[in-house]
């Protein structure tokens, strides 16, 4: 059997995982990021986990196939609850929703302890993920763009204190001079352009709301303009 080959998403959190890691897969469906760190020798062990007993079905065919179901523990629930605090280390959260991914740290008061560290890639509601983790006890370590169809984003995070983001900071993520990252010019003209659309979806409504809403979406639209020259200047 050829070793389980994972898309750039998986491949950016899977490069992440520390060498021995006590790691669990929360949403696991196939389980290839369980089944690929294994088999790069990466981890001892895994726990792979999902909501529904069908993507679970899949996760113990794939590891049937590699010859891997001894290796992991598979768990049927939602969230972190089918984990115990000490059970892992580190913990993918991968494929789902930024407001499902927040949901289900904020069901598991142990998450933001700041001895685990969570590797969240949110396929939608991603500046709402980026809100509620400052908010709510998480310092994000790091971000990396990731091109598949189009531009993800994996966000690695633990519990503890950091500064609060601005909206812009919130709509893209932090940036400072010594990133390097080949998409995120990409990435700041399309949240820029999205920001721009919204902000002209509200522009001729006359209702007081709307005005007032229109107010911070034309804040959010001159911060991102700054933060995407801030990022050109850096590159020259
Ligand atoms: C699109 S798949 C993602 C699979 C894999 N993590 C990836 O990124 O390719 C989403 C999986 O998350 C599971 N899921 C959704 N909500 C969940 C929850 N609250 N707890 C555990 N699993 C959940 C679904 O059953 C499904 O198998």
């Amino acid at each position: 059997m050829r070793p389980v080959e994972l898309s750039p998403r998986l491949l950016a959190i899977a490069h992440q995982v520390p060498m021995g890691a006590h790691f669990a897969d929360i949403g696991t469906d196939h389980a290839r990021l369980p089944v690929w760190l294994l088999e790069h020798g990466r981890i001892p062990s895994a726990i792979a986990a999902d909501l529904k007993e069908g993507p679970l079905s899949r996760a113990r065919q794939t590891a049937a196939r590699h010859d891997l179901t001894e290796r992991i523990s598979f768990r049927l629930g939602d969230g972190l609850t089918p984990l115990g605090p000490e059970e892992a280390d580190a913990v993918a959260i991968a494929g789902m929703g930024g407001e499902t991914i927040a949901s289900i740290l904020g069901n598991a008061p142990w998450a933001s302890g700041g001895t685990c560290l969570f590797y969240l890639q949110p396929m939608t509601s991603v500046p709402d993920l980026r809100r509620w983790l400052w908010r709510n006890g998480f310092v994000i370590e790091r971000e990396e763009l990731v091109r598949e169809d189009k531009l993800y984003v994996v966000i690695t995070a633990r519990g503890g204190e950091m500064a609060p983001l601005t909206p812009a900071e919130e709509w893209c993520g932090k940036q400072d001079r010594d990133m390097t990252s080949p998409y995120r010019g990409e990435y700041l003209s399309m949240m820029l352009s999205r920001a721009e659309r919204a902000l002209e979806g509200l522009g001729c409504s006359a209702r007081l709301k709307d005005q007032e809403r229109a107010k911070r979406w034309r804040g959010l639209v001159s911060e991102l303009k700054q933060m995407k020259e801030e990022w050109i200047a850096w590159q020259r």
